[in-house]
């Protein structure tokens, strides 16, 4: 699948890659899920949108994939790795789209879910989606940042970066240099990369993730790092 541009039918395309690697039953099974979740926040961030539809002032839009949300089940299983409670913990999403993972991040309990995203539009969305669960969860604090993630400072304040498949190579490792900065620091920081397609690139810089979720075939879902 390319992850730069849709292709003419993106729903076919999409629905075919995720029965190749997860089987017809589990993805029918998780677009239900998916869909039940949209419904029962209120949200919308449900379609894809490739780099050349959207109104990007960025050098890095030639390294950017398709938006596309994060899976509710997929993003559960990940944050069940995790060996802390959230509630004191900080939650960045790294190229954040129209919310869904940081909505799924407040759910989740954390105390502050912070967003960047480079496209204007999505931007938008991801306001609107979080305006309609603000008042579920009280304790938390949204904040969302338009622009390039890697032009973005990182906070002291982060424990969990979360990357659902944002960029091509060249781009995480030009990412990698934040990373290792941010790995640097006292505190246990946790990078959770959804569709880690350039995994490599971070286990050459971490060594081995702490944790790896993998789908019926044995393809990674997700890796998990830790500092
Ligand atoms: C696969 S989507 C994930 C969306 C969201 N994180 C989620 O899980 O629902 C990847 C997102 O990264 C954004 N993106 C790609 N490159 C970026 C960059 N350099 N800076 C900010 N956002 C970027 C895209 O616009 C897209 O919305």
């Amino acid at each position: 699948m390319d992850f730069k541009r849709k292709g003419k039918l993106p729903w076919l395309d999409m629905v075919l890659y995720s029965i190749k690697h997860r089987g017809f039953s589990n993805t029918c099974s998780l677009g239900w899920k998916e869909w039940r979740k949209e419904r029962q926040l209120g949200i919308n961030t449900f379609g894809d949108s490739s780099t050349d539809e959207l109104s990007i002032e960025s050098d890095s839009k030639l390294g950017g994939h398709l938006y596309q949300p994060s899976s509710s089940v997929i993003f559960g299983r990940a944050m069940k790795e995790l060996p802390f409670s959230f509630s004191d913990k900080v939650f960045l999403d790294v190229g954040s789209g129209k919310g869904r993972a940081m909505i799924l991040a407040a759910e989740a309990g954390f105390k502050k879910v912070i967003g960047v995203e480079y496209a204007a539009e999505l931007n938008d969305i991801a306001h609107t989606n979080i305006e309609v669960v603000k008042s579920r969860f009280p304790k938390t604090e949204f904040e969302l940042r338009e622009g390039d993630a890697l032009e973005y400072k990182m906070p002291e304040e982060v424990d969990v970066i979360y990357l659902f498949n944002p960029f091509d190579e060249e781009t995480i490792c030009k990412l990698l240099q934040q990373l290792k900065q941010i790995f640097n620091r006292d505190k246990k920081i946790y990078l959770v990369y959804v569709h880690p397609v350039h995994c490599n690139i971070f286990e050459e810089a971490f060594g081995k993730p702490v944790s790896t979720i993998t789908n019926w075939k044995g393809i990674a879902d997700v890796v998990i790092f830790c500092n």
